[in-house]
């Protein structure tokens, strides 16, 4: 049995703010798999390697449902709730639900959209333009860009914007207390179970008028699900792309050979996201799983009923899979990196979240030749505490 002095705290600090915390490279070569101690104060097995990940977040043997006992909780004072979304249920509920919304999110789909996110980009950008710099880049472009596309996916009227956007933000901080994280999602839940019984009486051409009119006359879906699938689409279409914009603005600015490479290739672009991604994980503190059976995960058992939490940023980083991991390199292919999980609950939003930010870091730095942080950048704040990394703030100026 590893003694107490063998189990660091989760998550580590960072020493450098764009980079995972160091000493996942030590875990990695000398303990790939080790029990750490959790915020809540409870253990839980971390998965570091890239292929270790892999099998955590694709074997069976481990449940993503949080109404489980001894689910590892990624904050204290959370109450287990019932009324689940898809991202935390297994099989077969998990697949029945997940299959209802796969057409909305096929790459074919979301290309069909492409216009129209390019427009909301150029729209977003005119507004910025017509600013006097300095300007904050996270409220005028990161988060209103992929705020305005789900939105208009769902059907959610964007005029309410300030009080979605910050009901997400509170739902994903980790700093807050439990129950202030379950009071903002009560009120984001009231909001949505107004907006579908609306969309009820008059349908629109949107996601929730059609799991109205098709699922839920079908009997398929109920009026609870449907507000959960509204609830889970609405924060996860905010927070992780909204944060890849402004963290991976930053890091382009950081980096101006690699910028230099981009601005003079726009067909780099989807090569570039795709080593941001990497590069950046900001789905940081683990995905969480319970082992339902013992399961040999490197040179450990896990023992059926024990936590499991996958280390995305550590994964990304994995040497075995990609040489030179901690290189920013935009012409690498960085493909197989797992910043959108793997498995059976790999991102459903991934080729949204792709267009999105294809669209920004090409059209940004074309329209902005000059930008550049508007300060030293000494003063940024990062958002350790929360599930999603990133900046609460980028002042640039151009
Ligand atoms: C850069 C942006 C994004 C990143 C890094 C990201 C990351 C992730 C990760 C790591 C997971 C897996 C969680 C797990 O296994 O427990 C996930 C799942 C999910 N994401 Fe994203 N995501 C992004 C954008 C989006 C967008 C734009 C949407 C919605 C429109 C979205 C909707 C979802 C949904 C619904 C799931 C659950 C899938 C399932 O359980 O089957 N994501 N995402």
């Amino acid at each position: 049995m590893p003694t107490e002095t063998e189990r660091p705290a989760f998550p580590a600090p960072r020493v450098d703010p764009l980079d995972p915390p160091p000493i996942y490279t030590r875990w990695r070569s000398d303990q790939p798999v080790l029990r750490a101690e959790l915020r809540t104060g409870e253990h839980a097995w971390l998965a570091t390697r890239f292929e270790d990940v892999r099998t955590v977040l694709q074997d069976q043997r481990f449940s993503a449902d949080a109404t489980l006992p001894g689910f590892p909780l990624l904050r204290p004072g959370l109450q287990r709730s019932g009324r689940s979304t898809f991202i935390r249920m297994d099989p077969p509920e998990h697949t029945r639900q997940r299959r209802m919304l796969t057409r909305e999110f096929m790459i074919k789909r979301v290309e069909q959209l492409r216009p129209d996110i390019e427009r909301i980009v150029e729209r977003f950008l005119d507004e910025m333009d017509g600013a006097t710099p300095p300007v904050d880049l996270v409220p005028t472009l990161a988060l209103p860009v992929p705020s305005l596309v789900i939105c208009l996916l769902l059907g959610v009227p964007y005029e309410d914007h300030d009080f979605f956007q910050r009901c997400s933000r509170e739902m994903v901080d980790l700093s807050r207390p439990g129950d202030a994280v379950m009071a903002a999602r009560d009120r984001l839940r009231d909001y949505l179970a107004e907006l579908v019984a609306a969309k009820r009486h008059s349908p629109g051409d949107d996601l929730i008028s059609r799991l109205v009119t098709v699922r839920e006359a079908d009997g398929e879906l109920d009026r609870e699900q449907i507000i959960s699938i509204a609830l889970l689409l609405l924060v996860a279409g905010h927070e992780t792309t909204a944060n890849m914009i402004a963290l991976g603005t930053l890091t382009l600015l950081r980096h101006p050979e690699q910028l230099a490479a981009l601005r003079g290739d726009p067909a780099l672009a989807p090569a570039a996201v795709e080593e941001l991604l990497r590069y950046l994980s900001v789905v940081h503190q683990g995905v969480p799983r319970l082992a339902l059976e013992d399961v040999t995960l490197g040179d450990v058992t896990v023992r059926a009923g024990e936590g499991v939490l996958a280390v995305l940023p550590s994964a990304n980083r994995d040497p075995a899979v990609f040489p030179e991991p901690d290189r920013l390199d935009l012409h690498r292919d960085a493909h197989q990196h797992v910043a959108f999980g793997y498995g059976a609950h790999q991102c459903l939003g991934q080729p949204l979240a792709r267009v999105e930010l294809q669209a920004v870091f090409t059209r940004l730095f074309e329209r902005f030749p000059t930008l550049r942080l508007a300060g030293t950048g000494t003063d940024l704040r990062y958002r350790d505490d929360m599930v999603v990394y990133g900046v609460h703030r980028l002042d640039v100026t151009w």
